[in-house]
């Protein structure tokens, strides 16, 4: 769905203010670490005036404080309003957390007159226990879409440099966002989201960080700056060379069913059913870029 998302913080009214001529699909309006402790409740505040503004202009999705936190409560009960899309929990370490969320957003769409179960969840895996438990989080509950993948948090439970210092992600990282991957579509959820880029000056190495957690098979990573939002799009998207090959394979693929033949070459390389299935997925996605394949 949406590839770039791009972080708003909740404390900043002249940020909000800009949401309608806001690059990328969807905005993520924070409540949490861009939030300093004592303007919590300030931004719990305009950042629910911003849904009821703009949510009707824009998917907006509000990441709120984690479930470890007394701020959690409070976040649900101001921002579960007409114009909310979704929720993002950060630090998520178990299903019970989600379980816990779930009830509490469908007694508030009940109060407010929202159509049970449609704010929608992201969970932010980040430390070692939420990787260990990635599994059980990614079947919790049906109003989960996605996960994310916070690799600053990620690294500091590990007790890992972030960003690396020789630009290089370390294996440890690499192997959690494969996970991700993995627990993600077995699960039925969407490809999972990597987290933003607090470098967003370097965009070139915005686009190559991009490039490689597209590669890993993410769909989709958050930005914080406007800048960073057609770079992350322009990862995301199958290239013009890719669309093409997916056109040909699939249009001699239709053709050599016909006639009863089921492998068969194209420029040099074999097509058989799984490959064919590919190229079918890439030109689904150019028209909804971001979106989970759908399983072959
Ligand atoms: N949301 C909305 N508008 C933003 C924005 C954001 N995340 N980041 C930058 N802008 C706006 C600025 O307000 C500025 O607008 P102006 O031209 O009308 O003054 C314009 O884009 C250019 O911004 P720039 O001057 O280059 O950056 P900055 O110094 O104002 O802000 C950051 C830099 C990093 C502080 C800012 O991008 C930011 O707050 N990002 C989000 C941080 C966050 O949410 N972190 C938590 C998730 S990891
Ligand atoms: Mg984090």
């Amino acid at each position: 769905m949406h590839p770039a998302m791009m972080f708003v913080p909740g404390s900043a009214p002249d940020k909000l203010a800009k949401i309608p001529s806001l690059p990328g699909d969807a905005l993520l309006l924070d409540l949490e670490d861009s939030v300093a402790a004592s303007a919590k409740a300030t931004a719990r505040a305009l950042v629910a005036e911003a849904l009821t503004r703009f949510g009707t202009v824009r998917p907006l999705w509000v990441r709120v404080n984690a479930f470890s936190t007394e701020l959690l409560y409070d976040d649900l009960e101001a921002v579960t309003v007409g114009g909310l899309e979704g929720i993002n929990l950060p630090k998520v370490e178990s299903a019970r957390e989600l379980h816990l969320v779930d009830w509490l957003l469908s007694a508030l769409e009940r109060r407010r007159g929202l159509a049970c179960g449609t704010v929608r969840l992201m969970a932010t895996i980040e430390s070692a226990l939420g990787l260990q438990r990635v599994e059980e989080i990614a079947s919790a509950v049906p109003r989960l879409a996605r996960l994310c993948f916070g690799a600053a948090d990620f690294s500091r439970d590990l007790g890992l440099d972030w960003p690396p210092p020789d630009g290089q992600l370390p294996f440890t990282v690499l192997q959690a966002k494969a996970t991700l991957v993995q627990a993600s579509a077995a699960a039925g959820l969407e490809a999972p989201h990597d987290g933003a880029s607090g470098e967003f000056r370097d965009l070139d190495r915005l686009a190559m960080e991009a490039s490689a957690a597209h590669a890993l098979g993410f769909s989709g990573k958050h930005a914080i700056h406007p800048a960073q939002v057609p770079v992350i799009e322009a990862a995301f998207r199958p290239s013009e060379q890719q669309l093409r090959w997916a056109s040909e394979v699939v249009k001699a693929f239709e053709q050599h069913a016909a006639e009863g033949v089921g492998a068969f070459a194209v420029r040099g390389i074999m097509v058989d059913a799984p490959v064919a299935a590919r190229a079918q997925q890439l030109l689904r996605q150019a028209q909804a870029p971001g979106s989970r394949d759908e399983r072959t």
